[in-house]
């Protein structure tokens, strides 16, 4: 089966990008967001995203008027009947994501692939849900996803090879770089990335240095091309602390445990980006 058709779920900053991603290779794609006004403001951002390649000459405005035309919108899930694959990219909250995929399993053509965005939660537990295991595989996109080249394609125990297969294709269409990784909290980019940024918060939460100086030491001394506070506030704190729970619950592991500051943050609403407000103003 060739996949002509996606169908996205969730319509925040990785859905949304996901969405993106795939008009831009021609696709046709239904995104579907049970929130109304949360469909709109992924629409408008992928406009926006679209405009500044615009003005950058990465596309003409006759492909960004077909990219748009290439995505239809919709409040329900329904919408989804005929879609070659849906891309899960909800809440990282993991009976949120099990409820959709009892829904996407019932509501998709037998043969579609079911794939989640999921940045740690395991794959295995989520293709256990449905009666179609052998066709749920992890798709995990980096953010700003038009952006990031890196796509972690992630088998469950279940996953059929036709599937791996089929996906780390789609990926290849989409311009992107699949990885092939196993099914474990975290999987590699955020086993990595998360600790490092839990610590960034550690080092702020003791006083060892302003959040403008953090970021300065790790993007001068290191090169990376936003600091871990930065990058916190773009992922959205929220997210990052579900994915500091998912090591810390899957590993038992004290070293994964979340700083307080991080849970302070999240309690008190201070997202990131998304909120207007994380470890910096926007
Ligand atoms: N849509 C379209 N274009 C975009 C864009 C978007 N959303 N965001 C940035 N761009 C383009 C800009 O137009 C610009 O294009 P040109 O090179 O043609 O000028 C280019 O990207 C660079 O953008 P900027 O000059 O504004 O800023 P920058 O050089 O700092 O790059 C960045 C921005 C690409 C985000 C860069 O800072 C970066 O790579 N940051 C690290 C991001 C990262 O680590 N992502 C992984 C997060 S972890 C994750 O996603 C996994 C998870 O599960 C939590």
């Amino acid at each position: 089966m060739s996949i002509k058709h996606v169908g996205v779920v969730g319509a925040g900053q990785m859905g949304g990008g996901i969405a993106q991603v795939c008009a831009l290779a021609g696709l046709q794609v239904s995104l579907c967001d049970q929130n109304e006004a949360a469909l709109e403001r992924g629409l408008a951002a992928i406009k926006t995203s679209l405009e500044r390649m615009l003005s950058k000459e990465k596309i003409s405005a006759e492909e960004l008027a077909n990219v748009l035309g290439r995505i239809q919108s919709s409040t329900t899930t329904v919408s989804l009947a005929q879609v070659d694959i849906a891309i899960e990219a909800a809440t990282e909250v993991e009976n949120i994501k099990q409820i959709i995929f009892k829904d996407l399993d019932r509501v998709c053509k037998p043969e579609a692939i079911l794939a989640t965005n999921t940045s740690s939660i395991s794959i295995t537990r989520l293709a256990a849900v449905t009666q179609r295991p052998g066709k749920v595989i992890g798709m995990h996109f980096m953010n700003p996803v038009p952006m990031m080249k890196l796509v972690e394609v992630i088998r469950a125990l279940q996953t059929d090879d036709t599937v791996f297969t089929q996906v780390t294709e789609l990926a290849k269409e989409l311009g992107k770089v699949p990885v092939d990784v196993n099914d474990a909290p975290g999987f590699v980019a955020n086993r990595i990335l998360l600790p490092m940024i839990n610590e960034a918060v550690f080092a702020l939460y003791e006083g060892l240095a302003s959040a403008e100086e953090i970021d300065t030491v790790m993007k001068l001394g290191m090169g990376h091309p936003m600091g871990p506070l930065a990058l916190a506030d773009l992922i959205g704190l929220d997210t990052c602390l579900s994915i500091m729970e998912v090591l810390h619950d899957g590993f038992s592991d004290s070293k994964y445990r979340p700083c307080p500051l991080l849970k302070q943050m999240v309690d008190a609403g201070y997202l990131g980006r998304k909120s207007g407000r994380g470890f910096f103003s926007y």
